[in-house]
């Protein structure tokens, strides 16, 4: 199976924020953005491996600004890392008002997919080349990140989280 570069996923995605969308503040709502921050991610880790693929996990989503009615969602997609078969996909996501001409950050997260075969098992899924600075850290960083969302999950032993325990320099003693 050929390795793809992690460009050939990057997905833009771009909605506007309508009254549907929002809370009674008038701002959108945090269900309504991790809905289509799920569909980014699942057209880019589409992109990567070929194949139907499911939700995972969500890592810890903090919402920094809100997005105000009226302005647009703009959401960027990208797989950093492929394991045997499951994806990490990163998120960054901006608010844009058009009228008054600026953007602002809104959020990131980081959300894993699994592939699926046609039997709804899971299926291995091509390796991810990172070519830029950014596109290496985040390669880098995926195998803790994996570790840390598994071992939450209950499903790795925190003693067999090898990075994360060398990421906090924690003695196997
Ligand atoms: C995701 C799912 C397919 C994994 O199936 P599974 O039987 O647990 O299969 P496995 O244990 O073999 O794991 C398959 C892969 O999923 C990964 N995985 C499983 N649970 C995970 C979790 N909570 N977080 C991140 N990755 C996870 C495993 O690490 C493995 O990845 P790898 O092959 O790259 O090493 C299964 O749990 C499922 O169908 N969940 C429901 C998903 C869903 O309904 N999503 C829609 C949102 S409600």
């Amino acid at each position: 199976m050929q390795a793809k570069t992690a460009s050939e996923s990057f997905t833009i995605m771009n909605e506007l924020v309508l009254p549907n969308d929002t809370n009674v503040f008038g701002n959108l709502m945090g269900g309504r953005l991790m809905y289509w921050m799920d569909i980014a991610a699942a057209i880019a880790s589409g992109k990567h491996c070929n194949a139907p693929c499911m939700t995972a996990s969500v890592d810890n989503l903090s919402f920094k600004t809100p997005i105000k009615l009226g302005n647009t969602v703009h959401i960027e997609a990208k797989v950093t890392r492929a394991f045997n078969t499951s994806m990490e996909i990163h998120l960054k996501v901006w608010g844009e008002d058009h009228l008054h001409q600026y953007s602002y950050e809104s959020n990131e997260a980081y959300y894993t997919f699994v592939a699926l075969d046609p039997n709804s098992n899971p299926r291995k899924v091509p390796g991810v080349i990172a070519e830029t600075e950014e596109e290496k850290a985040l390669y880098e960083g995926a195998l803790r990140r994996r570790q840390l969302r598994l071992v939450l999950a209950g499903k790795m032993k925190p003693e067999d989280a090898t990075e994360l325990r060398a990421f906090f320099a924690i003695d196997s003693k």
